[in-house]
């Protein structure tokens, strides 16, 4: 069966990536392009369905993203979103003007009962606005279905040539049936049957990787967290030994971490891929020494890392590809989108080594999210102890060390996180729901052990509950486990005499403390 596809164009919507992820959630495969790809490819991808997306523009701004009005005529559904929705009245001869009181935030909503896009909706309901400019006059054959208190065309639709457009957002879950509407859009709108599964995703993988590779040879950056694993699996049932996986051990992983992942991937072990360990730790070190910025600490540990490899590739002889896991969430949050703001540079995104000539570069997650990473490792095979393993950030415990990274820092928070994670188990708590481990604040206090004063290091304790890393909320751990970790954290971790708990939500924070 050809695989369904639903094409999202991106017009520089902080939302783009949860349009894909609810059209995924209707079992429909969803693929986000730049809304400069031309008509042709649009056509010759032979999509069941078009949206598009919002944006920060104003349809009539001098090089405001637009699209081309044949987009319009190719005779499958299309649906606007914000940005998406004005730009479609524009286009198609309507009007778009400022709003006299722009609309942000949850809005009361009406809806006519009779469009296609609301029949399963009740007719008065709440949506999510985010809007300056608003559409003002219909384009010729459309009828306005939806309206605010203060936006008449909330949304339009032109039925029997099956575009609709809606001025709020339905993919973010502040409007609570939008996944109905985008549902009834997918499934009912654009007619798919809903197929896709994480079996379809691998197979369609497997071939495109091996289309794209043939018989040459794919250097990977294994870390042995979930992303870099899972695409290890991927790629050895697509290319087998065409792969090599390069593990730089550089001293910031967690305690036995290192020792672990030899163990699976190495030589005799589980996988027994062609596997190339690399003792680091000594550069990495000496490279952070002194370093107390943030940025600067993520900068250098790429960098490190990048020209470990580059070392290692080159006495490894030619290899042609690089491969890294990077999933979608930290292609968005390194603004790599066309206009996503930069919030923390994910060293695994942002190209390929300077220092060694690849013909390409292969990220084979690159659009999937992290509980669809986990179901495609369980689909390859992989232990569900080890796809449901935590994540673990590239930067490693660099970015859980607030300030300098010393080994001696690194030793503290090893030993720390270890005790959380044995506390956690031993309450049976189900750590796959999110990110739990310990971090080194930079706070030293007073404190006082027998007869002695300490001036040691506080450990935070961080548990987070998340399914897209996106946005995330405190777990309520049980109180005698909290109390657990710390009589051992501060018994046991010289150099540590204070634990506290970050009750802090993604946002305003992020996971990782830097
Ligand atoms: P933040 O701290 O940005 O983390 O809320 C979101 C998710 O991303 C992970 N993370 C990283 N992963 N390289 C990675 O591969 C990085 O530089 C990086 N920084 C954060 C973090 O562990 C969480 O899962």
């Amino acid at each position: 069966m050809e695989q369904e596809t639903i094409l999202i164009l991106d017009f520089g919507g902080q939302y783009k990536q949860l349009i894909a992820r609810r059209v995924r959630e209707c079992q429909v495969y969803s693929e986000i392009l730049p809304h400069t790809t031309p008509v042709a490819e649009l056509r010759a991808r032979a999509p069941k369905g078009i949206i598009l997306t919002g944006g920060p523009s104003s349809v009539y701004a001098p090089g405001a993203p637009t699209c081309s009005a044949e987009l319009f005529d190719l005779g499958v559904p299309v649906l606007g979103i914000c940005y998406g929705a004005q730009l479609m009245a524009y286009r198609l001869g309507g009007r778009v003007q400022p709003a006299d009181t722009s609309e942000y935030g949850r809005t009361d909503l009406s809806l006519a009962a009779d469009s296609p896009l609301f029949s399963d909706v009740p007719p008065s309901t709440t949506c999510w606005m985010s809007h300056t400019d608003r559409i003002t006059a219909l384009p010729l054959g459309f009828r306005a279905t939806a309206h605010t208190p203060n936006c008449p065309v909330a949304a339009m639709e032109d039925s029997s040539r099956r575009l609709y457009a809606v001025q709020f957002h339905p993919e973010v879950v502040h409007t609570p049936e939008g996944e109905a509407m985008l549902r009834r859009f997918v499934r009912d709108i654009c007619g798919c049957q809903g197929a896709w599964q994480m079996a379809s995703f691998a197979q369609t993988e497997i071939k495109a990787l091996r289309d794209k590779v043939g018989q040459k040879r794919v250097l990977l950056a294994l870390s042995g967290g979930v992303d870099s694993s899972v695409t290890a699996a991927l790629l050895s049932r697509a290319i087998g030994k065409q792969l090599t996986c390069v593990f730089v051990d550089h001293g910031l992983l967690r305690k036995n971490e290192s020792e672990q992942v030899k163990a699976i991937f190495g030589p005799g072990g589980d996988f027994n891929l062609d596997f190339v360990g690399v003792d680091a730790r000594e550069r990495f070190f000496g490279a952070l020494k002194g370093v107390v910025d943030p940025e600067q600490k993520r900068k250098i540990i790429g960098e490190q890392f990048i020209r470990t490899f580059e070392e290692t590739a080159n006495r490894l002889g030619e290899m042609h590809f690089f491969a890294q896991g990077t999933i979608y969430p930290d292609v968005v949050e390194s603004g790599a989108g066309s206009d996503g703001a930069v919030i923390k540079s994910h060293h695994n995104v942002g190209g390929l080594p300077k220092g060694i000539r690849f013909e390409g570069i292969v990220e084979p997650l690159r659009m999937l999210f992290k509980d669809e990473v986990r179901l495609l490792g369980l689909e390859l095979g992989l232990p569900r102890a080890l796809v449901y393993r935590q994540p673990f950030p590239g930067p490693g415990l660099g970015v859980r060390i607030a300030g300098e990274v010393t080994p001696e820092k690194v030793r503290m928070v090893q030993e720390a996180d270890a005790i959380f994670q044995e506390e956690l188990s031993r309450f049976g708590v189900d750590t796959g729901a999110g990110q739990f481990f310990a971090a080194l604040t930079n706070l030293r206090s007073v404190g006082v052990m027998g007869d002695h004063r300490t001036y040691d290091y506080a450990v935070a304790l961080r548990a987070v509950l998340t399914s897209d890393y996106m946005t995330a909320t405190a777990a309520r751990l049980p109180y005698d486990l909290l109390e657990a970790c710390m009589t051992r954290i501060v018994n046991t971790v010289p150099g540590v005499n204070r634990v506290l708990y970050d009750l802090t939500s993604k946002p305003p924070a992020t996971i990782e403390l830097e």
